[in-house]
């Protein structure tokens, strides 16, 4: 059953604090190639519902082959996570019974979509995940400002070298169009001097990361899920989130401990262990944050959209 191109991270975690039970409804906000939902499915012996959530066409056919075996159990949404409240609607659920969120890019967006989001290939320079988003990371190195540029690099990338990064951009581009990630890493790798060239990454890292984010409007919709999720949530039901970087970890512990009705189930995020980042050098950035909903919400007393 597992899609040997993207392994799922803290697999035994998830399953651990999301405790699957039969006849529940789950939510995966990031479906990618199946292999989390696979394995909730599994532990309630195929019998519970499952919404899975992923706005990249590659990814939701992949996926929907990989869990055929579930049958009409697993709803495939081609759709923005952030647009939880509306779809959920549309479906006839109130509540679920557990949420989870596997943020980022899969292998398959890394290492095969031709989409660019690796500095390594020579590839269009496009980074959306959704193709269905008008701009594309093309569109926006042609079109934003120096400033602008820098911003994104800085804020999004945390990217010390993002006003080098951003002037030397704005040069290439008045008289070359950049149009591929080969081009744009090439740019980047000439605007840094060696010295400030990191040790452990390719200097072209957080800038590519910076640039992805902004296509997708990444942290906006986590913000979004991180508010609209708690809201769907059905009493005991457990919402968790692994990020891949800083910027996303911060926004996660602030907004769970910020929520009202949620109760923090890790107080220092978890992470893999030696054996897992050694089978999977993925594993090595993720951080594990688990929050319950409590019971006297608002919300108690809703029927849930259970099957
Ligand atoms: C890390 S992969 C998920 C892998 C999956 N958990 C597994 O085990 O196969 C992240 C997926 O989330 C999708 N994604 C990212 N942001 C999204 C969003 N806002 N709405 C829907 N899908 C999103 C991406 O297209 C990608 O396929």
């Amino acid at each position: 059953m597992a899609d040997p191109t993207h392994v799922s991270v803290l697999l035994d975690e998830v399953l651990q604090y999301m405790q699957p039970q039969e006849n529940k409804v789950y939510m995966d906000g990031n479906l990618g190639l199946g292999g989390h939902s696979a394995a909730i499915m599994a532990r309630c012996n195929g019998q519970a519902r499952l919404i899975g959530f992923d706005w990249d066409e590659e990814a939701q056919a992949r996926a929907a082959k990989n869990l055929a075996s579930f049958g009409e159990r697993i709803t495939f949404v081609r759709r923005n996570f952030a647009e939880v409240k509306e779809v959920l609607a549309d479906l006839g659920i109130k509540q679920i019974d557990g949420l989870l969120l596997d943020l980022g890019l899969s292998s398959l967006q890394l290492d095969e979509s031709n989409r660019g989001f690796s500095f390594k290939r020579e590839e269009p320079l496009d980074m959306r995940m959704d193709s269905r988003v008008a701009e594309n990371a093309a569109d926006l190195v042609r079109d934003a400002s120096e400033e602008e540029l820098a911003d994104i690099f800085f804020h999004y990338g945390e990217e010390r070298q993002a006003r080098p990064i951003a002037r030397a951009i704005c040069e290439m581009r008045a008289t070359t169009p950049i149009l591929t990630s080969a081009q744009l890493a090439s740019v980047i790798y000439n605007a840094i001097p060696l010295r400030f060239h990191p040790k452990k990454i390719h200097v072209a890292t957080r800038a590519f990361q910076g640039l992805r984010i902004a296509v997708n409007r990444e942290l906006d919709n986590l913000a979004t899920i991180l508010r609209d999720g708690v809201d769907v949530l059905a009493p005991g039901g457990r919402f968790c989130v692994i990020s891949f970087h800083s910027l996303e970890d911060r926004l996660v512990k602030r907004s769970f401990k910020a929520a009202k009705g949620l109760k923090v189930l890790t107080p220092r995020p978890v992470v893999a262990g030696k054996a897992e980042c050694q089978r999977n050098p993925r594993a090595r950035s993720a951080k594990l944050r688990v929050a319950e909903k409590l019971s006297n919400e608002p919300l108690a007393g809703c029927n849930s959209g259970r099957m």
